[in-house]
């Protein structure tokens, strides 16, 4: 047996990546689980993006490797995207460079950045692949709570009391992933302040900026974030493209280049006809967003309902592709809850232990799911409510 490197003893598979392989073995034809787990758009891309991965895949001359930067006519897509979404201003051909979905630009820009032992401040929830990363590259991890009764806000003040000598990265999320939070412009200011009077570097990741949110914001429009931010971004949640791997990070043209130095050495360019039909998802309007989101905002209802029957309490305003809420009290282990109701309906529900200590009383559900699929969850847990109930009845 080869011993494997000492990298991943503190890193564990994904937990999604275990837990719905488990999910799997409980569908049934007779009984279909229905998996309010990942954040997985389950509708399609608008038909134009379709229509331009086949134009694309039939010439013959599209299938050989393409720049390590990605085709003018996406970055010049994605510059736009930010010029009217977010009102920034980014230099197509300095500022951009095209990933294989945000999450690979986690791992590349912590190569890129992080040397061993250097801090990493990691939101507390947050979305895992954080910590993972930072452990995989050798740095130290730095959790910062996100705090409840802040509405699930950064503590600023605490933060700046505490020595961020050795701080090298902040991950920030907003909106944020599992919570909904966004930030407000000065919330965010005061972290790039933060950032430029220590001299770390702050990324925020921001796939959720067009769900369910009235005012989608960009760090790169804070006053001197350009020093010291970079923004990952998506195609996968807004543009009902997360199987297809597309997303970007964008910055200064120093970080841009550090970041390609890492990425170039692993991949070898994106397939021209995907790179074609992300340029084409980037002109989807508002009528494409309203509509999207009023299917979102229809399950939100429905998903809060079967929260109330759980017994679960959550708040009203929450952006992004889930509902994040608090476990009820009588609940004495969230995990085995969840079990229990999975075991029970074929209704899997994620953990919130999953996001970090923070997220052990809680639990979240997806949106990515029709509303009849909504339904019939909330169907399936009154049963088991009901069932359980007259089942503690019984035993008394
Ligand atoms: C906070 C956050 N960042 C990044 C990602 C990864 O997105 P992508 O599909 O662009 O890799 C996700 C996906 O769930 C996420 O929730």
């Amino acid at each position: 047996m080869i011993k494997t490197a000492n990298r991943i003893a503190n890193v564990e598979e994904y937990y999604f990546s275990r837990k719905l392989a488990e999910v799997r073995t409980l569908d049934t034809p007779e009984l279909r689980v229905i998996n309010l787990g990942i954040g997985s758009p389950d509708q399609a891309p608008s038909s134009p993006v379709i229509d331009a991965l086949i134009a694309s895949a039939k010439n013959p001359a599209h299938h050989g490797y393409q720049s390590y930067k990605g085709i003018p006519a996406f970055r010049k897509a994605i510059a736009d995207f930010y010029a009217n979404t977010y009102n920034v201003a980014l230099n197509t051909e300095t500022d951009i460079l095209p990933l294989m979905g945000s999450k690979e630009g986690i791992m590349h820009i912590a190569m890129a950045f992080l040397n061993d032992g250097e801090e990493v401040l990691i939101p507390n929830p947050g979305y895992p692949t954080y910590s993972s990363v930072a452990n995989l590259v050798g740095a130290k991890l730095r959790p910062y709570n996100l705090r409840e009764d802040l509405n699930w806000g950064i503590d600023i003040d605490a933060l700046k009391k505490s020595d961020l000598s050795k701080v090298k990265l902040m991950w920030v999320n907003f909106p944020h992933m599992p919570t909904g939070r966004t930030a407000s412009r000065e919330e965010l200011k005061e972290l790039v302040d933060l950032a430029r009077k220590h001299q770390f570097l702050i990324v925020n990741d921001n796939p959720y900026s067009l769900i369910l949110n009235d005012s989608p914001m960009s760090i790169l429009s804070i006053e001197g974030a350009e020093e010291v931010a970079l923004e990952l971004n998506s195609l996968s949640k807004s543009h009902n493209m997360a199987g297809w791997r597309l997303g970007w990070v964008a910055g200064k043209k120093e970080y841009i280049d550090a970041v390609l130095k890492v990425k170039s050495n692993m991949d070898s360019g994106m397939f021209l006809g995907l790179q074609d039909a992300a340029t084409e998802a980037l002109k989807n309007g508002e009528e494409w967003f309203t509509a999207l989101n009023k299917v979102y905002a229809e399950r939100k209802a429905v998903g809060k309902k079967l929260l109330d029957l759980l017994g679960c309490t959550y708040a009203e305003k929450q952006s992004g592709l889930f509902v994040w809420a608090k476990a009820p009290a009588h609940v004495t282990d969230v995990e085995k809850w969840i079990d229990e109701i999975l075991y029970g309906t074929k209704v899997f529900i994620t953990p919130g232990f999953i996001f970090g200590e923070a997220g052990r009383r809680y639990i979240r559900i997806s949106l990515c799911c029709t509303v009849e699929s909504l339904n019939e969850a909330l169907t399936r847990i009154q049963k088991h409510l009901e069932a359980k109930h007259t089942e503690q009845i019984v035993v008394k």
